[in-house]
């Protein structure tokens, strides 16, 4: 969703900032623009459509500048065209702000304004806040950094603002409540963006700037304050990423350059964790919550888009290892619906980028109805991180694909870790399974490394299938929520309409859509469920469906009854999800590739969803 990004030092500002949308195209937008200051005159450059637009735009314009602010748009008031791209110029035309987030109570600002005479230009509730700074501003007599403060004191919303001002040529203003906003400090220049991509090519040392903070930002000089004006100290941190982790290294795209790390990713997010040799689990972030953990009444987990699957796995598994019931919430339905929570429940939020609203939103509520929150993160130093009261990264590393691959299956490794944990900490598991565990999951990096050897067998299987109109995935107990992840990823990159569903739960409905046209996707791996999914796999069969089952070396049966199987290292059940899901993530890479789309940003979806 929306990127924002800035750049003020000795540089040129506008190969950076460019560079910089570039770097942020993944986040999912549909218009981008520039505004760039160069003494005392503002230019502002923008247009619909992709980066590569804009860049043909501003051919043969006067971009000459030290310090610029830029957008990538994902529309939410106004429709993508390039009146409502940012950025959104006050009444005056001397302010140009870019904003990433929802001005919710912007309608009564407008009507405030409009009622002093302000005229607008675009749909935008962007333009009704800079146009409200502008307005405090002049009846105030005071600074911009001063209006922007006493502004955001009436803002109700989620948002994080640039700011270049024409009478003020040396300085950017930024402001952050909700909406991610980190600084990169240079050697005389700072790079300001949504996340760490635009950056890391340039310093790695950075601030993450905390809600209700205004950063005034000059070539060699930082300034945080919190919206009473007091000063606060920018803590500087280590950036722990590598510009090779965000470009894509030969691959086609970086869909399938992240399906192909797993092997790493699994590796990396147990790195330091599982000690298999020595029967040992260590998770510091847990530590001193484990006590509350063992007694919990009940674990809620809250998440959404791929990572409610990963939830939806660990459910089977903590209930199972841990004896405690677990409820799987879409964080937008929970946060809505005034759920029953409070002392003596643990939210465990689960979320790749940690920035998704609709998650930050819910945690929120239920740390004021005094629930314990546990952040399963993939993005270090996320609102969701740092709004937990404790966790477990992740360790992916960056994933541009907006289809999320290698940040499911880390959360899948992390949460299993967290479920072994507490069931070793409550004594509800034997000490030969939990060891058998480990040793499963030691083991589970290299049979990924064996399901990505089946890309070529899929990319045919892929030829097949990709004309269907719809799919149907089916799967049991843990591997239910692989079907639903199956299906997700296929309908997000091919546009193909896909369903999934539990295997036994079809006969209610959904076999009536079985004919042969129908390719239906089993994932059938051996399990505790193995003889019951081979009736349901009978029962399509029997409708002339046509079957692609997922299934285990060495099943005989399975494929003597499919159309196509796909064959994957045998693995326990509450691991076998790790690599069920790989055969599936590179069909529907296949399928969207065959069919023409881009498949690392498709058509209306964002990476990163920060509107609730
Ligand atoms: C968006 C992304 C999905 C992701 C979901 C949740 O819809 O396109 O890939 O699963 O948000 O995001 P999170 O960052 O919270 O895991």
């Amino acid at each position: 969703m929306c990127g924002i990004v800035a750049y003020i030092g000795h540089r040129e500002a506008y190969p950076v900032v460019l560079k910089g949308l570039k770097r942020l195209e993944y986040r999912g937008y549909d218009s981008t623009g520039v505004a760039l200051l160069n003494g005392g005159s503002l230019k502002v450059y923008k247009k619909k459509g992709k980066v590569a637009e804009l860049e043909d735009f501003v051919l043969g314009k006067d971009l000459k500048s030290h310090i610029s602010i830029g957008h990538t748009r994902w529309a939410t008031h106004g429709e993508p065209n390039d009146r409502n791209a940012h950025p959104q110029l006050s009444g005056d035309g001397k302010l140009a702000m870019v904003h990433n987030g929802i001005i919710e109570n912007y309608a009564q600002l407008k009507q405030e304004l409009l009622n002093k005479g302000h005229q607008f230009t675009s749909d935008t509730d962007t333009e009704v806040l800079i146009h409200f700074i502008q307005e405090i501003k002049s009846s105030n007599q005071c600074s911009t950094e001063e209006a922007v403060r006493i502004a955001l004191k009436r803002v109700v919303g989620a948002y994080v603002i640039l700011i270049v001002d024409e009478d003020d040529p040396d300085t950017l203003i930024a402001a952050r409540k909700g909406s991610p906003l980190v600084i990169g400090v240079g050697k005389g220049e700072h790079f300001l963006a949504s996340d760490a991509s635009p950056i890391v090519e340039y310093t790695k040392e950075v601030v993450y700037v905390n809600d209700y903070e205004i950063a005034i930002v000059k070539a060699d000089e930082l300034i945080l304050k919190n919206i009473s004006n007091e000063i606060q100290t920018p803590y500087i941190q280590k950036l722990d990423m590598e510009l090779a982790a965000i470009e894509k290294g030969g691959y086609a795209h970086f869909m399938l350059k992240e399906i192909f790390e797993q092997p790493q990713t699994i590796f990396d997010s147990l790195r330091g964790r599982l000690d298999a040799k020595g029967g040992k689990l260590t998770l510091g972030g847990l530590r001193e919550h484990m006590d509350l953990l063992k007694e919990a009444n009940r674990i809620i987990i809250v998440a959404c888009g791929t990572s409610w699957h990963a939830g939806l796995v660990a459910e089977y598994m903590i209930e199972e290892l841990c004896r405690i019931p677990v409820e799987v919430e879409y964080a937008s339905e929970f946060r809505y619906r005034n759920p029953v929570v409070g002392k003596g429940d643990v939210i465990i939020a689960v979320s790749q980028s940690g920035e998704t609203a609709d998650t930050l939103v819910a945690m929120e509520s239920a740390k004021e109805k005094g629930a314990i929150i546990l952040g399963v993160c993939n993005v270090v130093g996320s609102s969701i991180a740092r709004l937990s009261n404790g966790g477990v990264y992740t360790h992916a590393g960056p994933e541009i694909g907006v289809a999320s691959t290698k940040a499911f299956t880390a959360q899948l490794a992390v949460l299993s870790l967290i479920g072994l944990k507490i069931a070793q900490e409550k004594g509800t598991i034997t000490a030969q399974r939990f060891q058998h565990l480990l040793d499963e999951l030691e083991s589970v990096s290299e049979k990924v490394a064996t399901a990505l050897q089946l890309n070529a067998q899929i990319k045919k299987i892929a030829e097949k299938y990709k004309d269907a109109r719809d799919f149907l995935y089916l799967g049991r107990g843990y591997n239910f929520p692989i079907a639903l992840e199956g299906a997700l990823k296929l309908k997000e990159i091919s546009y193909i309409h896909a369903e999934g569903y539990p295997a036994a739960e079809m006969k209610h409905g959904p076999i009536a859509l079985v004919d042969e046209q129908l390719p239906v996707v089993f994932v059938a791996t051996k399990d505790s469920y193995y003889e019951k999914i081979v009736s349901n796999i009978q029962e399509i069969k029997a409708r002339k469906g046509k079957v692609l089952a997922v299934t285990t070396e060495g099943d005989q049966v399975i494929p003597a009854m499919a159309d196509d199987v796909i064959v994957v290292p045998e693995a326990d059940e509450l691991v076998a999800p790790i690599i069920s899901v790989i055969p599936l993530q590179l069909l529907a890479y296949h399928i969207g590739v065959l069919k023409g789309y881009d498949v690392d940003k498709p058509r209306n979806l964002a990476k990163s969803v920060t509107v609730e």
